[in-house]
């Protein structure tokens, strides 16, 4: 079968938040959704929901959660079972109400930075004391990556006399689009279990896996990692159903999931009924093709905005993503040579009429940069990279 990812959809008709957010004639590049259509099995499945006619309360059935218990033992031979699986109204809500189980309050709550931001909202929600940690940012000319600095993850953890209770891991990680290695992984579990600390591993992106590249879930690499380890994963970004918030969490200890089952009634998280219809037809394999033809084209994007910003986008750096449609650019030298003054973002929606994501909003190490989704259709990633170049040639 072939798919059209290169199909331009109008989505203004929509309330999409990306498309409405700014004015007409700014090309929107910021928020994470994509610009394409749903593979036809989630689309035939809804269909057949609207056509029953009744929207009454629903839950998560047994066959959605042995969905989900069967997509982890073929994609990483993990053995989840379907009682394992809590359904949450998405990853923003699962991991805080995380950090409602696991923390109390005052508690330390450690986190990668830059990362995506509702993270750092966490300890202000919870009422703990947020804990970062900054990854290394290492440069290659017109590309930059990330490494963990383990003295900065170290010195985080009890940082300002709070005791560390969770470390909230993005992997992988939103907004460098990298994929830690086993290796990383297993240094980050040692740590936590040598100060008992729970991990929250958001691993929503774990499916949008760009070239060669291999997930490794966190709660794979040992029986006593997955005992204190609660996984997030989700149809929403991979399969482009963010809109209908609908996630799960898989928890294997089973009174860490008890904590988590009362902390997600407490905060009254409700899943919505065709949210859990999508995630059954998204994650049942009949859409695997479909993500197939999309992780190939999302690589191609990639491939073609890396080798972009080298031609035509000076003094710009750029993640090279191995997952996630996110690439992180980094202006700073822009900034430093008095080119562009004040926030890059502001530069390119004032200048290039193309909205990103303020860099400084994935707190510290993310100032002086912009995150640019390219889930879209070539001729819109094009049009917008060249918006941006046209901006930087007037700066000469
Ligand atoms: C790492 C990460 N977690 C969670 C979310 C949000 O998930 P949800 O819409 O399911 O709350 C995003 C969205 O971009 C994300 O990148």
């Amino acid at each position: 079968m072939s798919y059209d990812f290169d199909m331009l959809v109008d989505r203004r008709p929509s309330n999409s938040t990306k498309w409405h957010r700014y004015a007409p004639d700014v090309l929107p590049m910021w928020i994470a959704d994509m610009d394409f259509r749903v593979p036809e099995p989630v689309l035939a499945a809804l269909r057949r929901a609207i056509e029953h006619g009744i929207f009454g309360y629903e839950e998560a059935s047994l066959s959605l959660r042995e969905t989900v218990a069967m997509r982890m033992q073929r994609l990483y031979n993990w053995h989840v079972t379907p009682e394992m699986v809590i359904a949450v109204p998405g990853l923003e809500s699962g991991f805080n109400a995380a950090a409602w189980a696991v923390c109390a309050p005052e508690e330390g709550l450690l986190i990668q930075t830059p990362v995506y931001y509702p993270f750092l909202k966490v300890p202000r929600n919870v009422g703990l004391v947020g804990q970062p940690a900054r990854l290394q940012q290492i440069n290659h000319g017109h590309t930059l990556h990330y490494e963990v600095d383990w003295e900065a993850f170290e010195s985080a953890i009890n940082l300002q006399e709070a005791r560390t209770r969770m470390f909230l891991l993005c992997h992988p990680h939103n907004p460098t689009g990298q994929v830690y290695s086993q290796s990383d992984l297993t240094r980050m579990a040692e740590i936590c279990a040598s100060e008992d600390i729970i991990i929250c591993a958001d691993e929503i992106h774990s499916e949008l896996l760009l070239g060669e590249t291999r997930h490794t879930p966190m709660a794979t690499l040992s029986p006593e990692v997955a005992a204190r380890t609660i996984t997030l994963i989700a149809p929403s970004k991979t399969f482009n159903v963010a809109g209908l918030f609908c996630g799960f969490a898989i928890i294997s200890n089973e009174s860490l999931r008890r904590r988590y089952q009362a902390a997600v009634e407490r905060l009254t998280l409700h899943v919505n009924s065709l949210g859990l219809i999508a995630a059954e037809a998204a994650l049942s394999g009949a859409c695997d093709e479909w993500l197939q033809n999309l992780r190939a084209y999302l690589t191609a994007n990639r491939d073609f905005l890396v080798n972009y910003v080298r031609e035509h986008l000076p003094g710009i750096r750029t993640t090279v993503p191995e997952a996630t449609y996110l690439a992180w650019l980094d202006c700073s030298a822009l900034l430093e040579n008095g080119k562009i003054k004040g926030s890059p973002h502001k530069f390119f929606l004032e200048k290039a009429r193309v909205a990103l994501n303020e860099g400084a909003d994935f707190g510290p190490g993310g100032e002086g940069f912009v995150r640019l989704n390219f889930g879209c259709p070539r001729a819109t990633l094009t049009e917008a990279l060249e918006r941006m170049s046209a901006a930087l040639s007037e700066l000469a």
